[in-house]
């Protein structure tokens, strides 16, 4: 038997199989009394003896261990030992997915592990009171109720277990299970996972691949996805990228819509609709947010790429209100509700696998720390930030009409105007600056390129209403000569091709800096589709914006559909930096990273209320690396 090459601070050994040949367990040597190993050596006895009764085990209250089995984040943030025969019996008797509506999912990948996520149906399994959790500490496995079992194995018929261990369910964060399996697994590998209750239920099987080894230059395939609306159409996107070889997928927020049946944006087909707990039409309580979660992730599509694929998500509006910043929802209300946005974040940990933590106890902006890296081998480091829990209110007023298509004012230059906070900022200056891998990727939630219209700026909801500070963040990337910088974008509802200028109202030329490549959203309306709609609603609206526009377009006629000269317009005010413009499509995209280039393919996918989909390429880009130009391939 192959053993697995050594994890970061332990060593892996195979234990005995069992009597009866079902299964064989490697049990973490550092977990083991008898076979204490130092953090950095592999390379010890290769048996460990048998239990009595031939099972291996996990845990065990040794002192100065340095992890833990099943690393399980609860509100504190600590990670708690699993002490747990895996004699018991834990055998699967009812038809996989029996009992675990929401499927499984994982995240945040490293080169040794994964968040494994799922959620058991009360039910059939009550889990644990934060205080009963925080009880029973490393005894764990004597919990007689409320833990669900765990398994890692290379195959999907789960005939070698790598890795088990009892996690506790934690009724409290609506009964989800979240384990860390980092420091635990080997690098660029596949892994199948599953979880099991006490009483024989099992969830259906989930699969992950392990980021590369620190050295490695392999490629790497990425999956590019936002704005899923469950409330406006089907999830096509999802299922296309689901069937796709892939090492990941980014999203890049608006997982879930925190409105159901908003007449602005969103038409629910009939067997797409929801209603909230509390009867509002935006979420505004836990529970409104947790249906929301519940209901999205019962969608089959989104289970399927949960169940295919790591996920790493960033939020952007949507998972708590509308535009919104800090604790405030303009579109509601001007004063902030902390407790709203507090419920969002806990709502957004719960059903996420993210490798963060979350305090209720703490002020909403302290709750949960977003914005995370990860380092893909040598090949390239992906900057994840948050754009909404830092960032300040608009500039110009938050009427509608002051967000979208304002000319601005003097408060737009405050130099204290920040989207991402001091700290976060420093953290991405510091980290792009100092990164050494071959390609730089900014997972970015919203537009960082101006986006004009009608010589007006479009939305100060983007990177537009933060100018001084993304002058500061363009000047470090120039001064400190950060190389083959690739942002991925979402938000827009729409797809672009973006270069990044040092200065881009007076660069001209194909000189760029980096390149911004957004994405469409997957099931949210498109960003045109918006823009008609919008038109339609308001007859008042629609004069003003017909006046607008015939300042920039003269020959625009009070009959002519301005959407469909729009995507002209855009491409005539923006084109010193945009390469490519699409407003209509909805879709996903792929970024395929190797040591000497990137290429990114855009997809449409149909639209979203119509039942079957049609995937079709919208554009191939490629880049080289160190060449700062981009080719557009189609
Ligand atoms: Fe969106």
């Amino acid at each position: 038997m192959a053993l697995p090459r050594c994890g970061r601070r332990q060593a892996y050994y195979p234990a005995p199989a069992r009597d009866d040949g079902r299964a064989r367990y490697l049990v973490p040597a550092n977990e083991r009394p008898e076979a204490r190993v130092s953090p950095d050596r592999c390379d010890l006895p290769r048996r460990v003896h048998a239990q009595r009764d031939g099972c291996g085990y996990y845990g065990d209250s040794g002192q100065g261990r340095r992890a833990a089995i099943a690393g399980v984040y609860t509100e504190r943030g600590m990670i708690l030992r699993a002490s747990v025969s895996l004699c018991e019996n834990w055998t699967p008797r009812y038809a996989p997915g029996v009992g675990f509506p929401q499927s499984v999912a994982s995240g945040d990948p490293t080169p040794y592990g994964a968040i494994l996520w799922t959620r058991v149906d009360p039910a059939i399994e009550q889990g644990l009171t934060n205080a009963e959790v925080r009880a029973l500490g490393e005894s764990l496995g004597k919990a007689t109720h409320g833990t669900a079992l765990f398994q890692v194995s290379l195959s999907p018929r789960f005939d070698r277990i790598l890795l088990a261990g009892l996690a506790p369910i934690l009724r409290e964060f609506d009964n989800v299970v979240r384990v860390d399996t980092d420091g635990r697994l080997s690098p660029g590998k596949t892994y199948y996972y599953r979880f099991l209750t006490r009483d024989g239920y099992v969830s259906r099987t989930g699969r992950f691949k392990t980021l590369p080894a620190p050295d490695s230059l392999s490629p790497i395939r990425i999956g590019q996805v936002t704005c899923s609306d469950y409330t406006n159409g089907y999830f096509h996107a999802y299922r296309f990228l689901a069937d796709d070889s892939l090492d990941f997928v980014v999203h890049l927020g608006d997982y879930i819509y925190e409105a159901v049946g908003d007449p602005r944006y969103q038409a629910p087909p009939a067997d797409r609709r929801i209603t909230l707990p509390s009867g509002r039409l935006q979420a505004s309580t836990l529970e409104d947010y947790r249906t929301l979660y519940r209901t999205y992730r019962s969608d089959p599509d989104l289970q399927r790429l949960h169940e295919r694929h790591a996920m790493i998500v960033i939020w952007d509006d949507h998972e708590f209100a509308n535009d919104s910043y800090d604790a405030v929802a303009p579109e509601e209300r001007a004063e902030p509700d902390p407790a709203r946005r507090l419920a969002a974040n806990q709502a957004w940990f719960e059903y996420i696998p993210a490798r963060v933590n979350f305090d209720p106890a703490k002020p909403f902006d302290q709750s949960i720390r977003l914005y995370r890296r990860f380092r893909v081998g040598k090949l390239l480091e992906l900057f994840a930030t948050d754009e909404r829990l830092y960032r300040s209110a608009f500039p110009c007023g938050s009427g509608v009409l002051q967000r979208h298509l304002s000319k601005g004012c003097p408060a737009l230059q405050d130099e204290k105007r920040t989207m991402l906070g001091e700290a976060q900022r420093e953290w991405l200056l510091q980290g792009l600056s100092t990164s050494d891998a071959l390609w730089k990727v900014w997972a970015n939630q919203v537009q960082f390129a101006p986006l004009k219209l009608f010589g007006r700026f479009y939305s100060l909801d983007q990177w537009d209403g933060y100018p001084v500070e993304r002058e500061r963040i363009l000047q470090t990337i120039h001064q400190q000569g950060v190389r083959n910088l690739v942002l991925l974008t979402g938000d827009l509802h729409a797809f672009e091709v973006n270069l990044l200028k040092r200065d881009f109202e007076h660069d001209s030329d194909e000189r760029a800096i980096g390149v911004e490549l957004m994405v469409g959203a997957v099931s949210a309306s498109s960003r045109l589709e918006l823009i008609e709609r919008f038109l339609k609603a308001s007859p008042a609206a629609r004069a003003l914006v017909y006046a607008m526009a015939r300042e920039a377009m003269p020959d625009l006629s009070e009959s002519e559909s301005l959407s469909a000269r729009l995507t002209e317009q855009i491409l005539k005010e923006n084109g010193r930096w945009m390469r490519r413009f699409d407003g209509w499509a909805n879709g996903y995209a792929t970024a395929e990273f190797t040591p000497t280039h990137m290429v990114w393919t855009a997809y449409s996918t149909g639209h979203p209320r119509q039942r079957r989909a049609k995937r079709q390429l919208l554009w191939r880009v490629r880049l080289r690396l160190n060449d700062p130009t981009v080719e557009l391939l189609n």
